[in-house]
C-alpha cells in the first residue's frame, strides 16, 4: 500500500515539475532576433577604442617645451593601461607648422621638431610589441607652399604645372578680381595672387596650404604612392583631413569658376560662413577618390586589416556614402561627429535618443558605427558638455556599438585653457583679432597633456611650453587619478575592459530611447548573452523611471556593473527595473544576471532540457516497475 501511495506521489510531482522546467524564464518573451555570429568575432576595428595624440601636446621627451615621438613612444604603455587599440596621430611630418603640422612640406619625411625616421621607426616597434596600432593623419587637399611641388609648379616646371589649382582671374575693365567669390575657412579670399606665376592659386585654408589639383591623374597617383609608403612601414591606416575640401566644381566651358551663393545668416564677408559652399565642398568625386584609396590599403594584405576614418561635418546622406556601397568600400569609419554638433549642455534626453539613433538609422546594413568626443579642434568634452557629464559620456560611446574616439586628456577630464591674444597661436585665431579671436581659436583644447602634479604638468622640463599649461594640474593629472577609485581616468579604464570582455557590447543589437526628458538609456542585446543598459541622468534633478516601460523583455532585477557620479550604488548591488532612481548627473551601466537565451541552447543550461528527458524516461520506467509489482502482486 505505502509503495503504492509513494509510487503515485512521485509520479504526480514528476508531472508538475517536468512542464514547470521545460517554460522559459517567466520575465522573457522569448523574441529575441537570431544574430548569426557564434564563432564572430569583431575585426579589431570594430569594437576598438581609438586615442587621438595631439603630438606637440603630448610628451616633450627633449625640453624644447613641444611634444614629439620619444615622448609618444615612451608613453604607450599609458595607452596600454588604458585599454586603447590604436592611437591616431595629428600629422608629423616635415612642415613649417604654419597650421601645426596640417600644413605639410615633405609627406613622407619626419618633422624635425618631432624626431626622426628611426624615432618613428622605434614608436612602430614599441607599439607592435604592446599590440597596439598606429594610424597616421593623411592630409591630401593641401601641400604647404613650401613644399616642393608648390615651389615647381609656381615656376611653371612641365611635371608639377597643374599640381595646383590655379587661374588668371577674371577680368573686368580692366582691372583683375580673383578668379571667384569663394571664402578660406580660416576668413579671406580662397584665391592667392602669386607674383612668379602671375596667376591666383586656390587655397581652403591658410595661404600657406595650397590646394592640390585632385582633377590632375599625376596629384591622384602621387598621393596614393604617399599612402603605400607609410603602410609599407607598418602603420594600421590613416585618418584622412579635410575630405569634404578635396575636389571644387571644375571650371565652366569659359574656364570660369562659379561664385557661390550668399548664406544670409552671416553678414562678414571674411567669414566662411559667410557663403553656402555648394562648389567646393562635398563634391561626387570626392566620394569616388575615398573609395580608391581604400582599395590601396586592401592591396597590403599582411596582417590586419588597415583602415581608413574620415574627417568630414557633411550631412548624413552623404557621411554614409563614405562607407562604400553594395559593390565598393570606403572608409571604414566615417566620423561620426554627432554628437559634437547636435548636441550641446542643453540637449535633453530625447536630443541624445534623436542623434544617436539618426547615425544608427542611416548606416548601411554590415557597416560599423563610431562615436567621436573630441578632438584638437573642438571645446573639450568637459567644457562643452559639463564637467560633471565626462563620465556618463565615455560611458555613452562606450556602451554603443562600433568603435569610441577619444581625444587625449577626455580620459582625465581635462578642460580648455584660456589663452591669452598674445599667446595665441592657432592660425585660425591670428587670423582675426584681439576682440574676436576666442571664437576662432583652438588653442584651448591643446594645451599640454596632464601627466603629474610636478612642473610643466609632467609634459615638458622645457622653462617654456608652447602652450601654457592649464591652471588645473595639480589636480587634474594621470598620476593623481591613478589613486582616486572613482575617477574619471578610472572609470574610463573600467569602460574599456568592460567592452572588451563583452560580447553584448560588442556585437549586440542596440535600443536608445529617453526614459524621461532627463534620462537617456542605451540597451544592448545579444541572442547567447547578458543584456546590458546603460543609464544616464543628464540634469540636476533625481529621476524614478521605469525600465520596463521602455525596454520589452527585461529581468525583475539587473545588477549594477559600473558606476559613476556620486551614486549610492555599487558594483554588484542589484536594482528593480520598475523602478529605478537616479540622483543628478548619476550614471550607471547594469546587466541581467542570467543569460535567458542560454536555457535552450548553450552551456550547462543546455542541460535543463536534457533534464527534462530524464524526468520522461523516470516516469516510464516508475510505471513499468510499479506494473510489474501490481502484476507479482496478482
Ligand atoms: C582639418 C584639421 C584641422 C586643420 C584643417 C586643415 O579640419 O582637423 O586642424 O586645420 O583640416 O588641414
Amino acid at each position: 500500500m505505502v509503495n503504492r501511495m509513494g509510487v503515485l506521489l512521485v509520479w504526480l510531482m514528476l508531472q508538475f515539475i517536468g512542464p514547470t522546467l521545460s517554460q522559459p524564464f517567466p520575465n522573457y518573451h522569448a523574441d529575441f532576433v537570431d544574430i548569426d555570429h557564434d564563432d564572430n568575432q569583431p575585426k579589431w576595428w570594430q569594437a576598438g577604442a581609438f586615442y587621438q595624440i595631439y603630438p606637440r601636446s603630448f610628451k616633450d621627451s627633449n625640453s624644447d617645451g613641444v611634444g614629439d615621438l620619444n615622448g609618444i613612444a615612451d608613453s604607450l604603455p599609458y595607452l596600454k593601461e588604458l585599454g586603447i587599440s590604436a592611437t591616431w596621430l595629428s600629422p608629423i611630418f616635415t612642415s613649417p607648422m604654419a597650421d601645426f603640422g596640417y600644413d605639410i612640406a615633405n609627406f613622407t619625411e619626419i618633422a624635425p621638431i618631432f624626431g626622426t625616421m628611426s624615432d618613428f621607426e622605434r614608436l612602430m616597434k614599441i607599439a607592435k610589441k604592446l599590440d597596439m596600432k598606429i594610424i597616421l593623419d593623411f592630409v591630401p587637399n593641401h601641400s604647404s607652399d613650401e613644399c616642393d611641388w608648390f615651389k615647381r609648379s609656381a615656376a611653371g616646371e612641365e611635371d608639377y604645372k597643374d599640381f595646383y589649382v590655379w587661374h588668371p582671374g577674371r577680368m573686368v575693365n580692366g582691372t583683375r578680381y580673383p578668379p571667384s567669390n569663394w571664402v578660406s575657412v580660416f576668413r579671406g579670399s580662397a584665391w592667392q595672387w602669386h607674383e612668379t606665376r602671375k596667376e591666383y592659386y586656390l587655397h581652403q585654408f591658410l595661404k600657406k596650404q595650397p590646394d592640390l589639383n585632385y582633377r590632375n591623374p599625376k596629384v591622384r597617383d602621387t598621393m596614393k604612392n604617399v599612402l603605400r609608403f607609410w603602410l609599407s612601414k607598418g602603420v594600421a591606416g590613416f585618418r584622412i583631413d579635410a575630405v569634404p575640401s578635396l575636389f571644387e566644381i571644375a571650371p565652366d566651358a569659359e574656364g570660369q569658376y562659379r561664385d557661390e551663393p550668399r548664406n544670409d545668416w552671416v553678414n562678414d564677408p571674411d567669414d566662411y560662413g559667410y557663403l553656402q559652399h555648394i562648389y567646393t565642398v562635398d563634391q561626387p568625386e570626392t566620394i569616388a577618390m575615398v573609395y580608391e584609396w581604400r582599395a590601396v590599403l586592401d592591396e597590403f594584405h599582411d596582417g590586419a586589416e588597415r583602415i581608413l576614418l574620415a574627417e568630414s561635418y557633411s550631412p548624413i546622406d552623404i557621411e554614409m556614402q563614405y562607407y562604400g556601397n553594395a559593390t565598393v568600400d570606403g572608409a571604414q569609419l566615417p566620423f561620426n561627429f554627432l554628437l559634437i554638433t547636435e548636441i550641446s549642455n542643453k540637449s535633453n534626453a530625447e536630443d541624445y535618443a534623436r542623434t544617436i539613433n539618426k547615425w544608427l538609422q542611416h548606416m548601411p546594413e554590415g557597416r560599423t558605427a563610431n562615436w567621436v568626443l573630441g578632438n584638437h579642434d573642438q571645446s573639450r568634452v568637459g567644457s562643452r558638455l559639463g564637467s560633471d557629464r565626462v563620465d556618463m559620456l565615455n560611458m555613452l560611446i562606450t556602451t554603443l556599438p562600433g568603435a569610441s574616439v577619444t581625444y587625449q586628456g577626455e580620459e582625465l577630464g581635462m578642460t580648455d585653457v584660456w589663452i591669452s591674444w598674445k599667446d595665441t597661436q592657432d592660425p585660425s585665431a591670428c587670423n582675426t583679432n584681439a576682440s574676436i579671436y576666442e571664437r576662432f581659436s583652438r588653442d584651448p583644447e591643446r594645451t599640454p597633456f596632464q601627466w603629474s602634479a610636478s612642473s610643466d604638468a609632467g609634459f615638458s622640463n622645457a622653462s617654456k611650453t608652447w602652450l601654457p599649461i592649464a591652471p588645473d594640474y595639480k589636480l587634474v593629472n594621470v598620476d593623481q587619478e591613478r589613486q582616486q577609485p572613482q575617477s574619471h581616468l578610472n572609470i574610463y579604464k573600467q569602460l574599456m575592459q568592460l567592452k572588451k570582455q563583452t560580447k553584448t557590447l560588442q556585437l549586440g543589437k542596440t535600443e536608445v530611447k529617453a526614459l524621461c526628458g532627463a534620462v537617456l538609456g542605451v540597451k544592448r542585446y545579444l541572442q547567447h548573452d547578458f543584456i546590458y543598459l546603460t543609464l544616464m541622468n543628464i540634469f540636476d534633478d533625481v529621476e524614478t523611471v521605469n525600465l520596463k516601460q521602455s525596454f520589452s523583455d527585461l529581468p525583475a532585477q539587473m545588477k549594477v556593473v559600473l558606476v559613476a557620479g556620486n551614486s549610492k550604488l555599487k558594483v554588484g548591488d542589484l536594482i528593480d527595473t520598475s523602478s529605478l532612481q537616479l540622483l543628478p548627473k548619476e550614471s550607471l551601466i547594469v546587466r541581467s544576471t542570467t543569460t535567458y537565451y542560454t536555457y535552450y541552447t548553450n552551456g550547462e543550461l543546455r542541460q535543463l532540457p536534457v533534464f527534462g528527458i530524464y524526468l520522461l524516461l523516470a516516469q516510464v520506467a516508475l510505471y513499468l516497475s510499479y506494473r510489474r509489482a501490481l502484476l507479482t502482486l496478482n
